[in-house]
């Protein structure tokens, strides 16, 4: 049995929630203080804490990394109220396992109770952990650890990146260290399909739905079931739909088109996108709950251009790994190669060092792969700071960037006011060319 401590000021409705829970079979206790929770799990017997975070007199979040710390086995679960979600996402990067907003059900409550203990904690082997993940520049070093410390929680995890840097082999990172490591992995790329082919892949539908619907089909949503499901191009999602994906992740079930009954799901929901999403919520274009619940945590994966360090090992290991694959010699790559390798621009990230490694070896044919086996690709004039002869986009945005720096003399404010965009966008817009594979702290509420 499933023994909860719920841990609230609000004794109603900590009552309530207890009530609750006994009625579904579970053990329920509460406590109306931090130091009389502390005490209580200091005497064991509780598998499951209920924590509001806005508990009087003390730091809910601080409380969480606390118990977290001091019981690590403990499943830590946050109430928080709708308006302060991002207080919740504070005490899930705190150590929570997830989080509820205010009005809850207690159905859905317990289904989420449920959700933590069903999932064992994984095994992790030490040392490689991540062999599929190569880098060893101190920014990949990073993404690495926060994925180990986020892999075995159940929130969801926003996965940002250009294209081409890694972020589905992340997710399958992902889940592959997760808790759900048994179950399915179910991946759909969000802008491949028109919005209602999107919806009945996801939700699946009731025979007789529409005209073609001559049996019930279950959707995505249901076969990753007791697994992860990676919604890839998340900014594409139309906006039409997203509501329903969000029902879909507050409450823990769906409903197929055309069906009269909710389905209960247990799925964690990993998404990515090479877009900036705070600002599609701020155009309008995404909505800001969703984007709340799917950045519980963020990954970002910085661009190849930014850890040059990374070029060489990534080429010596496509190299060796498509010739094996080919059966044809294996071909170490001359330095000069790599030194070219490593002064191009890649705006295609990995991928593109993958496919350009690829014409490489299938071009060589000394004992080794020469700077002439390369395709021709765009370069770079003169070292690090150069630009090339067509800059991308990216580029000219970091160039104007400094020079609106530059001009004001180095005031984020000013210079967010003159590029017209807020300064937390353009504290971003830093960060990222700085590289930070960092979970975001900033408030949700940006
Ligand atoms: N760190 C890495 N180590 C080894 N291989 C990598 C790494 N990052 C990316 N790759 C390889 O690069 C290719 C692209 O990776 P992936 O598909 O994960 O990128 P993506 O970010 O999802 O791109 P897109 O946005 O275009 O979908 C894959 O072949 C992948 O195996
Ligand atoms: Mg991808």
């Amino acid at each position: 049995m499933i023994s909860v401590l719920v841990v609230d000021d609000d004794e109603l409705l900590g009552k309530a929630i207890c009530d609750g829970l006994v009625r579904r079979g579970m053990h329920a206790d509460m406590v109306v203080s931090a130091t009389t929770a502390r005490a209580r799990l200091e005497r064991g017997g509780v598998d499951v804490v209920l924590l509001d975070v806005h508990l009087a007199g003390v730091d809910g979040i601080a409380l969480c990394g606390e118990l977290a710390r001091r019981a690590p086995r403990l499943d830590i679960l946050v109430m928080s109220g709708t308006g302060t979600v991002d207080r919740a996402v504070a005490a899930v990067r705190a150590g929570a396992l997830d989080f509820v907003t205010k009005p809850f059900s207690i159905d859905t409550l317990a289904q989420r109770i449920r959700d933590c203990r069903r999932a064992q904690p994984p095994v992790l082997s030490d040392g490689t952990t991540l062999p599929e993940l190569l880098g060893a520049s101190p920014v990949m070093q990073q993404v690495r650890a926060l994925m180990l410390r986020i892999a075995s929680t159940s929130a969801n995890v926003l996965i940002n990146g250009e294209s081409g840097t890694g972020k589905e082999i992340v997710a399958r990172g992902l889940h592959r260290l997760s808790r759900r490591a048994s179950g399915p992995f179910v991946a759909i790329n969000c802008a491949a399909l028109p919005e209602p082919l999107l919806e009945s892949e996801l939700f699946g539908y009731a025979r007789g739905a529409f005209t073609d619907a001559r049996a019930d089909r279950a959707g995505l949503f249901s076969h990753a079931d007791g697994g992860t499901l990676f919604l890839d191009e998340i900014g594409e999602m139309p906006r039409t739909l997203q509501p329903k994906l969000l029902r879909a992740l507050e409450e823990r079930s769906i409903r197929p088109i055309g069906a009269t009954a909710e389905v209960a799901i247990d799925v964690r929901v990993l998404a990515a996108t090479h877009r900036d999403l705070a600002a599609d919520v701020e155009a309008g274009r995404f909505r800001a709950d969703l984007y709340y619940r799917l950045n519980a945590l963020r990954l970002t994966l910085p661009p190849l251009r930014d850890r040059k360090d990374d070029i060489a090992e990534l080429a010596r290991h496509f190299a060796r790994s498509i010739a094996a694959h080919d059966d044809s010699p294996a071909r170490e790559l001359s330095a000069d190669a790599i030194d070219r390798l490593r002064q191009l621009p890649w705006p295609g990230n990995v991928r593109e060092l993958r496919n350009c490694i690829e014409h490489a070896v299938a071009m060589a044919t000394g004992p080794r792969i020469e700077i002439g086996d390369l395709p021709p690709l765009p370069t770079m004039s003169h070292g690090d700071a150069a630009v090339t002869e067509w800059p991308t986009l990216e580029e000219l945005e970091r160039g104007y960037l400094d020079r609106v720096l530059t001009h004001v003399g180095g005031n984020r404010s000013a210079a967010a006011r003159l590029l017209g965009i807020d300064r937390r966008t353009l504290m971003r817009k830093l960060a990222a060319r700085r590289g930070e594979a960092v979970v975001d702290e900033a408030a949700p509420g940006e």
